[in-house]
């Protein structure tokens, strides 16, 4: 479904330049949910804007379905590591409803609304239907934020750190979220962290991101399988 080759990416600067992405390859199929784990600064948000078409790469490719990615388009959608996704003049269920109006995903205003609740009980905040995004906590609004990423259906989920500014708790209630979004909705997820507990319970495939190679280091397609993996990738990260 996407196959990324030879990517590469420099940034350059006052001092210089820096090498983030040196030739990086892998491939996603349908209903992967891969996560990329590396250190703080190697480059995760990068590969994922030059995936999502935010970005351009200075040599190499991105494919979705055989068709090179050049632009945003509404094939892919990305969630941040920031808050502040929705927006504040509606609530939580108009936020959902208008994204599905905007992609005229669904035409009757009815059957929006309905979707948005259907998408809002998934992520548990059907009793927050009616709530304006200040009124909800920081991990609230994340979910809401992934509620309406995924009632758009997109074929590819690109999220970035979605989680990382929430604590124990509500991380893994978010990610419980995702989970039963995902399985619901038979989403391809690509989601980049430096967590290895959220890396081990959310990934169906797992690869480093390496911060001295600039490559993919490690790739395992089937991380359950492995019962050390926790100390390989502490070690491969360290
Ligand atoms: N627009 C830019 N111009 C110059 N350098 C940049 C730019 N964006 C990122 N960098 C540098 O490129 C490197 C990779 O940045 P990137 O944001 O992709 O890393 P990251 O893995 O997402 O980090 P973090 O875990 O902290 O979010 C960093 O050293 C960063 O300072
Ligand atoms: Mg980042």
């Amino acid at each position: 479904m996407l196959t990324i080759s030879e990517l590469c990416k420099q940034y350059t600067g006052p001092s210089g330049t820096l090498p983030v992405l040196s030739g990086v390859n892998f491939t996603v199929e349908e209903g992967d949910f891969l996560v990329i784990l590396g250190k703080s600064g190697c480059g995760k948000t990068t590969l994922l804007r030059i995936i999502g078409g935010f970005l351009p790469a200075d040599s190499g490719s991105v494919l979705l379905d055989q068709r090179p990615v050049d632009e945003p388009s509404d094939q892919m959608i990305m969630i941040f590591q920031s808050f502040d996704q929705l927006f504040p003049w509606f609530t939580l269920e108009e936020n959902i409803a208008y994204a599905l109006k905007k992609t005229k995903k669904i035409k009757d205003a009815h059957a929006r609304m309905e979707t948005a609740r259907h998408y809002l009980e998934i992520t548990g905040l059907l009793e927050f239907g009616d709530h304006y995004p200040h009124t909800l906590s920081g991990g609230m609004k994340q979910r809401g934020a992934l509620a309406r990423a995924m009632a758009l259906k997109p074929r590819l989920l690109l999220m970035d750190e979605p989680f990382s500014s929430l604590d124990y708790l509500t991380r893994k209630a978010a990610q419980a979220s995702l989970i039963n979004l995902v399985s619901s909705n038979g989403s391809t997820v690509i989601l980049v962290t430096h967590d290895i507990e959220e890396a081990l319970r959310l990934g169906t495939k797992i690869a480093i991101l390496d911060k001295d190679s600039h490559r993919l280091s490690f790739w395992y397609d089937h991380p359950k399988d492995r019962p050390h993996l926790k100390e390989e990738l502490e070690e491969a990260l360290r």
